[in-house]
């Protein structure tokens, strides 16, 4: 397999082709965004990390039965996976208040959610990722409402794996997003799973291990997931 042009670049990662035509190329790059694009700076080694930190998870979800478009890792900072189209919506999970919906419904941050909270946010950077509903999607067909079903479905599934996942390692799931996409007809789960998309908490003093010490000016971002990693008994080498 062969890597060709570049299909697309993003924030954080670069897509390219290859010469399979249901095989992409997921290059993780250190550059590290925040508030739609309006923070970015580059950290050295986040690409390494989250693309290692990645492939670990996947592989994770996919042994409970969660279909995921990871193959194989293919270098330090690129993942081969397959193609998807990709359902421009993104899906959050929250099992403690934090970041948005904090300021939207004035909640205070810490607090439980029981049961878990579903989000769906429309992928659109200069609308700042607006909050949007099941009719949306389906009005506006960006996706068929059995595939809306299906990513809720999975997403949830995920939720019980990672939450049991990082608890073993004395940390707290807070949120966390998933982005899904059409393969041959099937939802699978695509784009990426690290601490650049989810909150992850120390479970006894809270502290905060994810891109929020990005987004928060508090330091030690990359080092906080390697932090993470180690405690899954990840080695990031
Ligand atoms: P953004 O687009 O938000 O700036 P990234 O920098 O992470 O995000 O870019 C990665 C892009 O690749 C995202 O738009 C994501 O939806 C897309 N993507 C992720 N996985 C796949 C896949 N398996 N097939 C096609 N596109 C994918
Ligand atoms: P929020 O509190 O900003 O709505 O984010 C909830 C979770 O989803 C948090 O872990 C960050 C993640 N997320 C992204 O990674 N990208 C996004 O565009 C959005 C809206 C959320
Ligand atoms: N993922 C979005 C961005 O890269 C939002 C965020 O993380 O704050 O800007």
């Amino acid at each position: 397999m062969n890597k060709c042009d570049e299909l697309y670049r993003g924030k954080a990662k670069s897509v390219y082709f290859t010469d399979d035509p249901d095989l992409l190329i997921l290059h993780f790059r250190n550059d590290t965004s925040a508030f739609d694009g309006k923070k970015i700076e580059q950290l050295d080694r986040k690409g390494m990390v989250n693309n290692k930190f990645n492939a670990f998870i996947m592989a994770r979800l996919a042994e409970a039965g969660i279909p995921t478009h990871h193959k194989s890792l293919l270098n330090d900072e690129e993942s081969v996976v397959l193609k998807l189209d990709m359902i421009p919506v993104e899906c959050v999970v929250r099992n403690i208040a934090a970041g948005s919906i904090c300021k939207r419904l004035g909640i205070e941050e810490g607090l439980d959610l029981n049961p878990p909270t579903f989000e769906f946010f429309l992928k659109d950077d200069e609308r700042g990722d607006p909050m949007i509903n099941e009719y949306h999607i389906e009005s506006f067909g960006w996706a068929r409402s059995e595939h809306v079903v299906k990513m809720k479905e999975l997403t949830f599934a995920a939720n019980d794996v990672l939450k049991a996942l990082f608890l073993a390692g004395d940390m707290l799931l807070v949120d966390y997003k998933l982005e899904f996409g059409l393969y041959k007809g099937e939802v699978i789960l695509g784009d990426e799973f690290t601490p650049d998309g989810c909150r992850l908490w120390d479970a006894e003093t809270r502290e905060k291990l994810d891109k929020d010490r990005f987004r928060q000016g508090l330091g030690d971002v990359v080092e906080s997931y390697e932090l993470v990693g180690h405690r899954l008994g990840l080695n990031f080498g």
